[in-house]
């Protein structure tokens, strides 16, 4: 028997969920972000619910051609474009749509051999400070990019730094609009968390849009918003059984450093779950857990392969209940990988990714 830990990909939440963005952003179309082996969940595992996007996006080249080995024909882009000239031969090869963000990108075009110009998305550092040239700078090298025959048309793109909080969007969206005002292109400007707070400010409405962790059912902005609030779905639920339980007099502790220590008898129920699952060691006791349904909490550390629940409520659940680390639970019931990431002072964009190949993932609709 394996050990009984699992995870669930939603193929339907990523379906509604995509859905939703459309709603949100009606006239954009979708670049589904897939970077990260789809935030953790597995591209093939995505690709399903995620087929009625426009395009894929994403970083690395190997999932790249996996994206088209899944037999998608449609766009796909590199966010970080190539890393070395052989890269702008697979681009050529598969069709890759790519970013250019630094002087070097363009020398390499232009010194790669190729019978089909590419479709590449200038970027500018609008403001984040990461990859992108400046807007003063950014002329220069959509001109020098024009000039190239091995470039086909040029998008103009940036990235926002502050879309989730109270900073928003406005200065980079004004910079990105001055220096770019009489360029032609499709233009991409917004990340999930600017598709559903921003979508409507004036400036940031745009050809395409580069949704990522609202596909995947996880708040951009919590905890101002749940996911609940955006009416998204969770698309990866995880779960493990109790696997023994223990009773606890007044004084006993659990786990490593007995950080937990009981003030009245209790009942607690040991979970296959631990940090080499990708569950957070930095979850203190008191993370919410679903056990057979219902919300209760973790006690004392987590360890490697163990964690311990509260079940001094729940007298009807012991050994083999059902226990929802995050996602959906029994008789819809849910638990958002939010709020399990909150307690570990991450966001659910870290849990997602760093669900550990040993845990075994199935597909449902
Ligand atoms: C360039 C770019 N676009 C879009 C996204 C998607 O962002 P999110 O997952 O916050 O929607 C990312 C993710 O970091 C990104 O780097």
């Amino acid at each position: 028997m394996p050990r009984p830990i699992q995870a669930t990909v939603h193929t339907s939440a990523l379906r509604q969920n995509l859905q939703r963005i459309r709603e949100a952003a009606p006239d954009a179309r979708v670049w589904a972000v897939v970077k990260a082996n789809a935030y953790g969940h597995g591209i093939e595992r995505v690709f399903e619910g995620l087929r009625g996007t426009d395009g894929f996006a994403l970083l690395d080249l190997d999932e790249a051609r996996r994206v088209r080995a899944l037999g998608w024909r449609g766009p796909i882009l590199l966010l970080e474009g190539v890393f070395e000239p052989r890269d702008l031969e697979l681009c050529s090869r598969l069709g890759l749509w790519h970013t250019v963000h630094c002087d070097e990108q363009i020398d390499m075009l232009a010194l790669h051999k190729t019978h089909e110009p590419h479709r590449v998305f200038l970027k500018m550092n609008s403001g984040m400070n990461r990859l992108g040239f400046t807007p003063e700078r950014y002329r220069a090298a959509w001109t020098r990019l024009n000039a190239l025959p091995q470039v086909d048309e040029i998008s103009l793109m940036t990235h926002f730094s502050d879309a989730d909080g109270p900073a928003g969007v406005a200065a980079q969206v004004a910079r990105f609009a001055q220096a770019t005002r009489d360029l032609p292109g499709e233009r991409t400007l917004s990340n999930s968390a600017a598709v559903l707070r921003h979508a409507r400010d004036a400036g940031v409405r745009a050809d395409w849009i580069r949704p990522g962790i609202a596909l995947y059912g996880s708040s951009p902005d919590h905890p101002e918003h749940g996911a609940a609030d955006w009416r998204l779905q969770p698309t990866l639920t995880l779960t493990a059984r109790v696997i023994a339980v223990q009773s606890l007099q007044a004084g006993d502790t659990v786990g490593y450093g007995s950080t937990f220590r009981a003030e009245r008898p209790m009942r607690v129920g040991v979970v296959a779950c631990g940090y080499a699952d990708g569950y957070p060691r930095l979850c203190p006791t008191g993370t919410p857990v679903l056990v057979d349904g219902v919300r209760s909490q973790t006690l004392g550390r987590v360890s490697m392969d163990m964690l311990v629940v509260d079940l001094s409520a729940l007298p009807q659940s012991g050994f083999g209940s059902r226990v929802t680390l995050w996602g959906r639970g029994d008789a819809g019931a849910c638990l958002s990988i939010d709020e399990v990431a909150a307690q570990a002072g991450t966001v659910g964009y870290e849990l997602m990714c760093a669900l550990a190949a040993r845990v075994p993932v199935v597909v449902e609709d």
